[in-house]
C-alpha cells in the first residue's frame, strides 16, 4: 500500500510557558491532536490530502490558541484581516483570499476559489463577497477576537512608543497555521492560514497566501507551508524553493528544509520555521526559535504533538 503521511504546525515563536496558562498550554496540545485526527482520518480512509489539509487547517481556525480564524492577531487599527490559501499538488490548482475580514474559515474560501476554477487569488471585499455568494459561514469581526490578542495589541503599541519592537518575541508578533499531506494515491497537498502578526498595517499581506511563498505543493516533489516573518518568505519564494531544491537537487525534504529556515534565511535574524512532506512521505518541520506548536502522524497511525524543542 503508498504511504500516506500529514504534519500541522500552529505557529512558530519563543512561546514562554507564561504566555499560556496550563490548561491554555493543554488546550492548545489538544487542539493540535484534533487536527491531525481530523486531517489523518481522511486520508487513511482513502480520502484526498486536499481534503485532509483543509479539514485540519479548519480546526485551528476554529480554536483560539492560534493565530487564524477565531484567535487571529488584530492590526494596528485594531480590527482583523485574514490571509489564506491551499495548493493541489496533482493539478498544480490552487486557491487564496487576503485581506477578508469576515469569513469564519478563510481556508474554505480559499479551497473555495480554488474550485471555481477561475482565478486563483481574490483579496479584500472582493474575497468576503466571493465567499458569501459560495455560501461560507460569514462572521462579525467580533468572532476572531480574543482577550489574549486585545493585550498583544495594546503591549506591542507599548513597545513602539518605547522603541522596543525589536525585542517582541515571535509568539507575539506572527504566528500562523498550515497542513501538508500525502494521499494513498499519491497526491501531495498544502494548506496556510494567518491573521498575519500583530499591529500589521492595514491592507499588508503575508506569505500565507501567496503560492510559491507560504504554501506550495507538486506531486512527485514536495508540500511545503511555512510560518515566520513573511515578508522573508515572500523575497525567497520559500515553499517554491523547497519544491525546486527536492525536485532538481535531488534533496530530501529534511535537507531541503534545513538549507532555507538554517541556511538561506538565517541572516535576517528572523523567526523562520516550516512544514514539509515528501512524495515518498518524508515529513520535516524544522524551525530557528525556540518552539513551534506542530504535529505529525507516523506511519503507524500515532500522533505526536509539540511545542518546544
Ligand atoms: N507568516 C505569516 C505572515 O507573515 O503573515
Amino acid at each position: 500500500m503508498n504511504p500516506i503521511a500529514l504534519a500541522i504546525h500552529g505557529g512558530c515563536g519563543v512561546l514562554p510557558k507564561s504566555d499560556l496558562t496550563e490548561e491554555e498550554w493543554a488546550q492548545a496540545r489538544t487542539d493540535l491532536a484534533v487536527a491531525l485526527r481530523a486531517g489523518w482520518s481522511i486520508i487513511e480512509g482513502g480520502g484526498s490530502a486536499l481534503d485532509a489539509v483543509e479539514a485540519a487547517v479548519v480546526v485551528m481556525e476554529d480554536s483560539p490558541h492560534f493565530n487564524a480564524g477565531h484567535g487571529a492577531t488584530l492590526n494596528e487599527q485594531g480590527f482583523h484581516e485574514l490571509d489564506a490559501s491551499i495548493m493541489d499538488g496533482a493539478s498544480l490548482a490552487a486557491g487564496a483570499v487576503a485581506l477578508a475580514r469576515h469569513i469564519r474559515n478563510p481556508i474554505r474560501a480559499a479551497r473555495a476559489v480554488m474550485e471555481s476554477g477561475e482565478v486563483v487569488f481574490i483579496g479584500a471585499e472582493a474575497a468576503d463577497a466571493f465567499a458569501r455568494d459560495h455560501g461560507l459561514d460569514m462572521v462579525e469581526q467580533a468572532y476572531f477576537t480574543t482577550r489574549r490578542r486585545v493585550d498583544a495589541l495594546a503591549a506591542m503599541k507599548a513597545r513602539v512608543v518605547a522603541g522596543t519592537v525589536g525585542a517582541a518575541t515571535e509568539a507575539e508578533k506572527h504566528g500562523t497555521v498550515g497542513a501538508v499531506a500525502l494521499d494513498r494515491h499519491g497526491h501531495l497537498a498544502a494548506a496556510t492560514s494567518t491573521g498575519g502578526f500583530t499591529n500589521k498595517a492595514v491592507g499588508r499581506i503575508g506569505d500565507s497566501p501567496v503560492i510559491g511563498a507560504g504554501t506550495y505543493a507538486r506531486d512527485g516533489a514536495c508540500a511545503v507551508s511555512g510560518t515566520g516573518q513573511g515578508e522573508f518568505f515572500i523575497r525567497h519564494a520559500v515553499a517554491h524553493e523547497m519544491a525546486s531544491r527536492v525536485a532538481y537537487l535531488g534533496e530530501t525534504v529534511e535537507t531541503a528544509a534545513a538549507k532555507i529556515i538554517h541556511g538561506d534565511l538565517a541572516k535576517y535574524g528572523i523567526g523562520a520555521g516550516l512544514i514539509a512532506v515528501g512524495a515518498d512521505g518524508s515529513v520535516t518541520l524544522p524551525f530557528n526559535t525556540p518552539g513551534m506548536f506542530r504535529g505529525w502522524v507516523t506511519p503507524d497511525g500515532q500522533t505526536h504533538v509539540a511545542t518546544h524543542k
